[in-house]
């Protein structure tokens, strides 16, 4: 794993930008697998100035985004296809028929799932795996658990994500019980993989991902064996890795 340390939330959204711009730049028709969540929020931001500015051409770029809340439309404010729009999509040139994300509007669970898998896996699997990590060590939606997932799946989100996530909606009882998510076999397939974390909540998930033993009971720690993992993550976020 390859680690750089950033001063701030805004230092970590510029590298990451840096990344999957010259990702964009390299190969204009790369698949990108993409997250949501506040971590990202900068990097897109970046990404759509940059775009502005006449540097990045997003005509031909793929996108698979790694997970989404089951049983919620397209148009939910909450959902993960909103948020893409709303922070990426609708701001840059990219063709909407190549975005895709989970169907969290399907409550078809085989369809839903299989069927994205199949798309992840038509397309090639992405050149570059953007992550977040949640506090307890997640990536997409796979929380901890008692073995690693393979392939895209309908996930029950524990106690401690549905928490984190709460601040999103008016409740806890507001937030999905369930979502689709990318699995881990699927994630450990893209080429390259890219964790952005700051915040010292996120400290111990990112030093056991990082240090920690490789176990399902913190799902980011298998990136440890993925060839080609980097992660940017602020000094709060790797307080526990000195
Ligand atoms: C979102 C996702 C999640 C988040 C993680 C961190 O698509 O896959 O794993 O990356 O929950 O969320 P934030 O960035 O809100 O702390």
């Amino acid at each position: 794993m390859r680690i750089i340390r950033t001063k701030d939330y805004e230092d970590m959204s510029a590298r990451a930008a840096d990344v999957i711009a010259a990702e964009v730049i390299l190969k204009p028709d790369c698949v990108l697998g993409l997250a949501t969540g506040s971590t990202p929020i900068g990097a897109y931001e970046r990404l759509v100035e940059r775009y502005r500015a006449g540097e990045l051409d997003f005509s031909q770029v793929i996108s698979y985004n790694l997970d989404e809340y089951r049983g919620l439309a397209h148009d939910d404010p909450q959902s993960y296809h909103y948020f893409m729009e709303q922070y990426l999509f609708s701001h840059v040139n990219i063709d909407p028929a190549n975005t895709h994300v989970p169907d969290g509007a399907n409550e078809d669970v085989e369809e839903a799932t299989a069927g994205y898998d199949a798309q992840v896996a038509a397309a090639g699997y992405p050149d570059l795996q953007l992550l977040g990590i949640g506090n307890n060590g997640h990536i997409g939606f796979n929380e901890p658990d008692a073995a690693f997932s393979k392939g895209t799946y309908c996930v029950n989100l524990t106690e401690s994500t549905i928490e984190a996530n709460s601040r999103l909606f008016e409740s806890a009882d507001d937030v999905p019980r369930q979502a689709y998510t990318m699995g881990i076999g699927t994630i450990m397939r893209a080429k390259r993989v890219l964790v952005i974390a700051n915040g010292e909540k996120k400290a111990q998930a990112v030093h056991d991902m990082i240090y920690g033993p490789i176990t399902p009971s913190c799902p980011a720690s298998v990136l440890q064996l993925h060839p080609d993992a980097i992660v940017i993550a602020d000094e709060a976020a790797l307080a526990l890795c000195e």
